[in-house]
């Protein structure tokens, strides 16, 4: 390859939305592994980009931590973070453990199977329209169906609700693109306002779920003791904004990337209409391709030395899911999209003790979507140029045009 141009800057959100990053990756798991980032915007930051150092660094939370926030400065998390060790996902360990206790059976084996119903009444409803009308915008028509109905499910509210707070954390996510904000002005103010929003619309469904408990998350977080204490409303609030974004953003967009990887390659959508048993392999290659979560954010809680290089305490240290997703030295022919990869161990759903913990909820809400579009008549193609989200965080597509017939 050519080579980007050095330094790399990873906080430059053209690079990912042009997708030039799969060259700069190539170039830094290459030439500087271990890439020291010098952002345009002030900032500093480790960046780690082979699959080996990505594994090893998730897997050492003792060393690095994750209180200051999964996202790097330029978003409102910072030292000061109001949810720092509050937030499931913003949180080190003892207390980790403490919280993932109280949110893991708002995500259990039988809330996966609820989400699959709900799940598979709007994908039907969703896919026939778009099947009706010989096309749809994938992104906006289907897509944001598999959240809403986990939403529906996880928070017990309905389909107009969920689709308000899909809104809204669109918004949080999406703090950098015109689409959905204006991008004039404060941005910490910005998102700040924004999680206001959030957890106004979370302080509402409280005061009602003390009135009437529910089987949802936020009745269970009522009911909560962390350490033998209640957990405050503003810690219920944290950590019911960390599922709802945890879950709303992601695996919509990989729905995105996985049907625009199908319709690309003919041959393997030809392969998994022939087979449908192949279909769980082919979602862990839309997870591996799309690397919808791009990069999380650790901070060295001690010196740590690595490849003759040394990390030092309270250094920012992010590890590139993305680019260890195509790391050549795990994933023979890693730019290939081959729905029959195996074995196909993945980092998009990161590793060690913060490894999402709404994974089987994903795998069924794709899987469902993914059936159904495969038994749909005929099959879909683009008709129009898709639109990516102004991110190098989240990997996302707000707009997919598909023609289906
Ligand atoms: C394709 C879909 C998804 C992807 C790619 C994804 C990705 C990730 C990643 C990379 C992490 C690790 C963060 C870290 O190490 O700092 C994570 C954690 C998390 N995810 Fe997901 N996620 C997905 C779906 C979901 C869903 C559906 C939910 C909820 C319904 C969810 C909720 C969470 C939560 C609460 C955490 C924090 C876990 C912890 O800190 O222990 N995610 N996710």
């Amino acid at each position: 390859m050519t080579g980007p141009s050095v330094p790399v800057d990873l906080t430059d959100v053209d690079l990912f939305v042009s997708g030039r990053h799969l060259d700069a990756f190539a170039w830094l798991r290459e030439h500087r592994p271990l890439h020291w980032n010098e952002g345009a915007d002030g900032s500093h930051f480790w960046a780690l980009t082979r699959y080996e150092d990505v594994h090893w660094a998730y897997r050492e939370h003792a060393s690095f931590g994750s209180a200051r926030g999964a996202i790097l400065g330029g978003s409102f998390r910072s030292d000061d973070d109001t949810a720092a060790g509050r937030m499931l996902v913003a949180s080190d360990l003892p207390r980790h453990r403490l919280l993932k206790q109280q949110i893991a059976p708002a995500l259990s084996a039988a809330v996966v199977d609820r989400v699959g119903d709900q799940v598979r009444i709007l994908i039907d409803k969703a896919v026939g329209q778009a099947v009706a009308a010989g096309g749809c915008d994938f992104a906006t028509e289907i897509a944001t169906e598999l959240p809403a109905g986990a939403l529906m499910v996880v928070f017990g509210i309905g389909h107009d609700e969920a689709h308000h707070l899909i809104g809204l954390t669109r918004r949080m996510v999406g703090f950098r693109d015109e689409a959905f904000v204006d991008t004039g002005g404060d941005q910490k103010l910005r998102l700040a306002w924004t999680q206001a929003e959030i957890f106004e619309f979370f302080a509402d469904l409280l005061a009602q779920r003390r009135r009437n408990p529910a089987d949802d998350l936020v009745t269970l977080l009522l009911n909560a003791r962390v350490n033998g204490r209640r957990m405050s409303e503003e810690d219920i609030f944290y950590n019911c904004m960390n599922v709802a974004v945890g879950g709303n953003e992601t695996s919509s967009y990989t729905a995105c990337h996985g049907i625009e990887a199908l319709v690309a390659a003919p041959d393997q959508y030809d392969l998994l209409r022939r087979r449908p048993e192949a279909l769980t392999g082919a979602i862990e290659e839309m997870l591996r391709w799309s690397s919808v979560n791009a990069y999380v954010q650790r901070v060295a809680m001690r010196d740590v030395e690595r490849d003759g290089h040394l990390i030092r305490r309270g250094d920012s240290v992010t590890l590139w899911n993305v680019s260890a997703n195509r790391d050549p030295a795990q994933f023979p022919d890693a730019d290939r999209f081959d729905v029959t990869r195996s074995p196909n161990r993945h980092l998009s759903y990161g590793a060690g003790i913060h490894r999402c913990i709404g994974a089987p909820t994903a795998q069924r809400e794709l899987s469902l979507l993914f059936g159904a579009l495969l038994a749909a008549p005929g099959r879909f193609r683009l008709a129009g140029t898709p639109r990516r989200l102004r991110s190098n965080f989240i990997l996302g597509t707000t707009t997919l045009p598909l023609a289906v017939g």
